[in-house]
């Protein structure tokens, strides 16, 4: 088992990453606080891992709220359900909360924690490869509007996160897929070498070779909590992990979250921002042409059919990384090399929607 630290003073927490850590009941009570405990995970999740976890839990009070699977039911009213839970059973501000499973459990988990009592301690268990590359780790929770994504939500950040890399068997493979998404993101916004070992080690990702994942988690890992120890709050450099989610999120938002999976959005939103990039004459074509060869090789999109340039605007500008109306983007000065801006010429915006839109 790896640990890495997420240094925020006494907000700090580990990140535990290895294989078999849902049968390490000692492990798992050392990182829980607490005699009240209310696991939230989904119909999908529950049944495969619930029963390890909690009975890691035998000699404490352990409830469950099992979610509808699924991004449509990342809304108020599920978290509504999250809340009901916890104050009929009158848990007290000591209880804590786990959410087991992906993105969608672990951003709902955290924000019922964030709310309940004005808030409470919750550890993260994430069991997607997305989750534990990235959603699982620096203390953003929330839901959907159906107004746009994520536009409800609080940083709470979690106690401890303990990523088992071993429960990335049962994911379906589409699933997989979406995760590289966003791996393949810290290697593009920040670390050319690990995007190199990318390009070449693809294959055995794919095939979730225990010893690929385990290596794409861990430096992830250690680029979000990097970033995140500088900037919680994303007054500054968090904004990078945004890369390609602007143009992603409108995606997702204009095909109301049932076309593409949040990864897969965010897989064609980087080949945007890169590609926007060379418009406004930073990165250089073939360094977009590796990034397209790169996701297509992970069998994510590269073009969004059947959302117009003007629809995907609208949802764009939506998305709250406006700042006075602006939108602020993470472009490319090269691969390895990102930053944000609100300083971009128009035309090379509606440049790149023609030419993925449509
Ligand atoms: P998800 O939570 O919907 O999980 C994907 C699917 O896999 C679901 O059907 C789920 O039930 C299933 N699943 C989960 N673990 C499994 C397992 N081990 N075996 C079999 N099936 C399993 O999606 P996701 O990709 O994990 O997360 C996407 C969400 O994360 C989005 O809502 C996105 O906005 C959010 N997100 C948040 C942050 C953050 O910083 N908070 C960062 C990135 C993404
Ligand atoms: N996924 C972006 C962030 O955590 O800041």
């Amino acid at each position: 088992m790896n640990t890495l630290k997420v240094e925020l003073g006494e907000r700090s927490y580990p990140i535990l990453i290895g294989e078999g850590l849902l049968h390490q009941p000692e492990l798992l009570r050392q990182h829980v606080p607490g005699r009240d405990i209310l696991v939230v995970s989904n119909t999908t999740v529950a049944p495969l891992y619930m029963a390890s976890l909690v009975e890691a839990f035998s000699g404490s009070r352990v409830v469950e709220a099992i979610l509808p699977d699924g991004e449509s039911h990342k809304t108020l009213t599920t978290v509504a359900r999250i809340l009901d839970v916890l104050v009929a059973n009158r848990f007290g501000r000591d209880c804590t909360v786990i959410a087991l499973g992906g993105g969608v459990v672990g951003d709902m988990a955290g924000f019922a924690a964030a709310c309940y009592q004005r808030g409470v301690a919750y550890v993260q268990v994430p069991t997607t490869l997305l989750a534990q590359v990235d959603s699982s780790v620096g203390g953003k929770t929330g839901v959907n509007h159906p107004g746009g994504k994520n536009l409800i939500g609080a940083f709470h950040q979690p106690v401890a996160v303990i990523a088992d890399a071993s429960t990335l068997a049962t994911l379906p493979v589409r699933e997989l897929r979406a995760g590289i998404a966003e791996v393949i993101k810290y290697g593009l916004l920040g670390d050319a070498a690990f995007f190199d070992w990318l390009e070449s080690h693809m294959d055995e990702l794919l095939a979730a070779d225990p010893k690929a994942l385990s290596h794409v988690i861990q430096r992830s890992c250690e680029i979000k909590a990097e970033i995140v120890g500088r900037d919680e709050r994303e007054q500054g450099d968090r904004a990078l992990l945004n890369l390609g989610h602007t143009f992603g999120h409108a995606v997702e938002s204009a095909t109301h979250y049932t076309r593409w999976l949040h990864g897969e959005a965010v897989g064609a939103g980087l080949l945007m921002a890169a590609s926007m990039s060379q418009e406004c004459g930073m990165v250089d074509g073939a360094q977009v042409e590796r990034l397209r060869v790169l996701l297509e090789r992970a069998g994510l999109p590269v073009r969004i059919d059947g959302v117009t340039p003007e629809v995907a605007l609208e949802h764009m500008r939506i998305d709250k990384k406006a700042l006075g109306g602006r939108m602020r983007l993470i472009l490319l000065r090269r691969i390895g090399e990102s930053f944000v801006t609100a300083d971009y010429p128009e035309q090379a915006l509606h440049r790149t929607l023609d030419a993925y839109f449509g």
